[in-house]
């Protein structure tokens, strides 16, 4: 009768082996466990066994149907995790779309921005971020308790005052790599641009606490307005496009004289401030305003040590987010979104 179970078992391994999905797999079940099944009829042949055998033939039978059982069990487990697998593998889905990093808008600004000047032989330097308040004010002929500082809000670290150099603050403005760009070159010519983090404590819709700016500094023998005009021009022209104009409008910076604000055409209404007899949404008066600018004072050349008699030059500061806002042509109700790291702002560009 030992034979009959082990072949039993044997049959039962061999289908087991062949079974593929887990309906099929009740039925076998059934086969060797149901109450009229091929275990139970093993059982109920216990009386054809010789009596001494019997305690044994019904041990094996009991370790038979406790091992059929459990391979039924693992055997169910094992294709329900294979039917889940294959219901996430449906090749008729359409694939997934991996998201794919990019520079930020504002790091092609700056590559573009640079790119530009380095063109005609401006050199990118990079100065503190972490500065001396003699950078930031003194040397820029804002001496201490002069209101002009008053534009300048600024974020003061925490830290013992130098006697020579004042507190530390971080760099409010990157016209602070004016001075030090001096000192580094000593002697004219002096072709500067300085792209930099600067940082000043406002946090409203136009104002994020860290932004950008973008510094131009030329200084050499016989450096006048119209090399101002004439560089601010050939920006314009690369940046926005050849049918940009830009005009310099008289204003006040204490670190040069004279000074001025920089407008470029608005690119909807070329100009006229209007079209077709309405208002032009974009600029109102035909201009749009990039930044501030002027000729170098003298006060700032001799902080920095060049000799005012000899050279002169001119200077720039603007922002990098403004200037690139208005070459987008975006109306950024917030322009915080450009820090936010959202995804869907970020991939437009
Ligand atoms: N530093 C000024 C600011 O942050 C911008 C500026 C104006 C820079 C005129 C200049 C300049 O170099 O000539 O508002």
């Amino acid at each position: 009768m030992d034979e009959a179970i082990k072949k039993l078992h044997h049959d039962f391994i061999d289908q087991l082996s062949h079974i593929k999905s887990l309906s099929q797999i009740e039925s076998i079940r059934i086969d060797y466990l149901g109450r009229q099944g091929k275990i139970n009829g093993l059982f109920k042949k216990i009386n054809e066994v010789p009596v001494n055998q019997r305690k044994i033939y019904g041990q094996n039978l009991n370790v038979l149907k406790k091992d059929v059982s459990r391979l039924i069990e693992d055997k169910l487990k094992e294709l329900a995790e294979s039917e889940e697998k294959e219901r996430y593998v449906d090749t008729t889905l359409p694939g997934k779309k991996y998201q794919k990093g990019s520079l930020h808008p504002l790091t092609l600004a700056i590559e573009e921005v640079s790119s530009i000047f380095e063109k005609i032989g401006f050199i990118r330097v990079s100065y503190p971020e972490v500065e001396w308040e003699h950078f930031s004010f003194e040397a820029l002929n804002m001496p201490k308790g002069h209101p002009a500082r008053d534009d300048f809000e600024t974020f003061f670290i925490d830290q013992a005052e130098d006697d020579k150099y004042g507190k530390v603050v971080l760099s409010p403005h990157t016209s602070s790599g004016q001075t030090r760009e001096m000192h580094r070159v000593k002697t004219p010519p002096i072709k500067m641009i300085n792209i930099a983090k600067c940082y000043r404590p406002n946090w409203d819709v136009s104002h994020a606490p860290m932004f950008f700016q973008f510094e131009g500094l030329c200084i050499d023998k016989g450096i006048n307005i119209t090399h101002l005009k004439g560089t601010i021009d050939y920006f314009v022209k690369e940046f926005y496009g050849q049918e940009r104009q830009s005009r310099l409008r008289p204003f006040h910076f204490q670190f040069t004289e004279p000074s001025f604000e920089v407008d470029i055409s608005c690119s909807l209404c070329h100009g006229k401030g209007e079209i077709k007899k309405q208002k032009c949404r974009m600029c109102k008066s035909g201009w749009l305003e990039l930044g501030g600018a002027g000729m170098v004072h003298p006060n700032v050349l001799k902080a920095g040590g060049i000799d005012h008699q000899e050279y002169t030059g001119w200077a720039f500061g603007w922002g990098v987010e403004r200037v690139f806002m208005m070459k987008e042509n975006l109306n950024i109700e917030d322009m915080r979104i450009l820090y936010s790291g959202d995804i869907r702002f970020l991939e437009q560009f």
